[in-house]
């Protein structure tokens, strides 16, 4: 019998290493012991057990989508994953095509463990709750999470992207990652106490949920697929969901019985004609239909995703904070007043919207209802560093020459991080080597300056931002 004693749960590369030097040396899986450092492969390895000796054979390779199901594997929590992978690595000496019988018992239990792992990453993803510690400056953001799989090191890079400009913890039984704002760190795994159960924005959170909460929406069933019970012990929001739910009844009727009345016009989702899709815009349409089902924060609750329209290769991409009560009814960005105040600023600065992209930092309306309005609230930056994956898929499709950031949530999700207008506006700033950013006021603060004479000023101000954007519109190839 030959003992592998890997270094570490997620130890790909040792397993790898390992696996092909048996597999050269002819050694069957029936032959092979596979464990942990740590576990009861370190008795093995005191022992001087272990077997990692140099093979005489030379070559032998196996491909690439055998070595990604490996790697998704590899986290699974199934101390026999290692012999389970070993056993097929072997197998596809003499099958090279045995990963296509998806009905093998092997290739069908190593491709479950892979999906569980990835199911697992992605309520990873969907489910850590960051609970503020200390204020201002010193405020850090710690979470408290415990995956069924060893994910750690697989999810962390999603949250660094996500909450870049904030520097955050994420504690778990088996590993601990950290974020300072530019590197990830891993650290040994702690126990629940170590983590925040409060902070100043628990009561905040809850009353958002209890608000956002539709009664007559509710699909208890659905609802618990999507999020699991297991998750629920550390959701800020879950000691509303019993209450909710069983008051969900009783609520129904009430709206039922208010409803009778006359039915509520803005909340009628303002229904398109389908267009037919150009061959160009089909990346921009993938992404679209991708973010129509964003669940990476709380605000999705609203009627529906507001995604960028425009030119896939338009010169110029123009963002800004999030979808008003008008465009979120519309589905379509800035449709409504501060929409007719860009529109009036562009025509003037001589831009043809048209020939622009428009999105926004945040694709989902953040509200509060007040009878039968809804209020407009600014969004958090959790909420702008979750929506900003969407922002810099769009970057990446559309290429723009230039970004013009309007207004601050703008800035932020333009550049990662909070940027006061005032110091960067109204000069182009490189993003990269293509693309340069430019910096402005959002149209909505136009709208609500009280004084007119200062409001035709700064609206002035407005348009001759745009008109930087123009010359590099003019300049461009693509302008045509
Ligand atoms: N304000 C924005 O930032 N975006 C819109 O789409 C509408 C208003």
């Amino acid at each position: 019998m030959i003992y592998i004693a890997l270094k570490h749960q997620t130890d790909f590369d040792g397993w790898r290493q390992a696996a092909r030097t048996l597999v050269l040396d002819g050694i069957t899986p029936a032959d092979v012991t596979w464990s942990v450092e740590g576990d009861e492969g370190k008795l093995f390895a005191a022992s001087g057990r272990t077997s990692q000796s140099p093979s005489s054979a030379t070559t032998f390779s196996v491909s690439s989508r055998f070595l990604e199901l490996a790697r998704a594997t590899i986290l699974h929590r199934d101390r026999e994953r290692f012999a389970m992978l070993y056993r097929l690595l072997w197998r596809l000496r003499d099958h090279h095509d045995l990963l296509e019988v998806a009905i093998d018992p092997d290739v069908s239990h190593v491709a479950t463990m892979a999906k569980a792992v990835r199911h697992d990453e992605h309520k990873m993803h969907a489910f850590v709750r960051f609970r503020e510690i200390g204020r201002e400056r010193d405020a850090r953001y710690v979470a408290w999470f415990e995956p069924d799989h060893h994910i750690v090191e697989l999810a962390a890079p999603f949250f660094a992207r996500r909450f870049a400009d904030m520097p955050w913890s994420i504690l778990t039984p088996d590993l601990c990652a950290h974020w300072d704002g530019a590197a990830i760190s891993f650290s040994p795994g702690v126990g629940k106490a170590e983590a925040p159960t409060w902070d100043r924005l628990e009561e905040t959170w809850r009353r958002y949920y209890a608000t956002i909460f539709n009664p007559a929406r509710l699909k208890v069933k659905a609802m618990q697929t999507e999020m699991p019970r297991k998750y629920w012990r550390n959701l800020p929001e879950a000691s509303m969901i019993k209450p909710l739910i069983a008051g969900a009844a009783r609520a129904t009727e009430g709206m039922i019985a208010k409803a009778a009345t006359k039915p509520h016009k803005v909340q009628k989702r303002l229904e398109e004609p389908m267009k037919p899709k150009s061959a160009a815009s089909g990346e921009l349409e993938t992404l679209r239909e991708e973010a129509a089902d964003c669940r990476a924060c709380p605000l999705w609750d609203a009627t529906q995703t507001v995604f960028g329209e425009g030119p896939q290769r338009a010169p110029i991409m123009l963002v800004g904070e999030q979808p008003g009560d008008k465009e979120d009814l519309a589905g379509k960005p800035f449709v409504g007043p501060a929409g007719q105040m860009l529109d009036r600023a562009l025509e003037e600065a001589g831009i043809d919207r048209k020939k622009v992209y428009v999105t926004n930092a945040v694709k989902h309306f953040k509200f509060v209802p007040r009878g039968k309005i809804r209020l407009h609230q600014k969004p958090a930056t959790p909420e702008i560093m979750a929506c900003r994956q969407w922002y810099e898929r769009e970057l990446a499709a559309v290429k723009p020459a230039l970004v013009v950031a309007m207004g601050a949530t703008a800035a932020q999700s333009v550049f990662g991080k909070m940027t006061p207008i005032n110091k960067t506006r109204g000069r182009l700033i490189d993003l990269d080597e293509e693309t340069k950013a430019l910096v402005t006021v959002h149209p909505s603060y136009l709208l609500r300056l009280p004084d007119a004479d200062v409001k035709a000023r700064e609206y002035e101000r407005f348009v001759s931002d745009l008109k930087m954007a123009a010359a590099v519109l003019r300049k461009s190839s693509r302008a045509a």
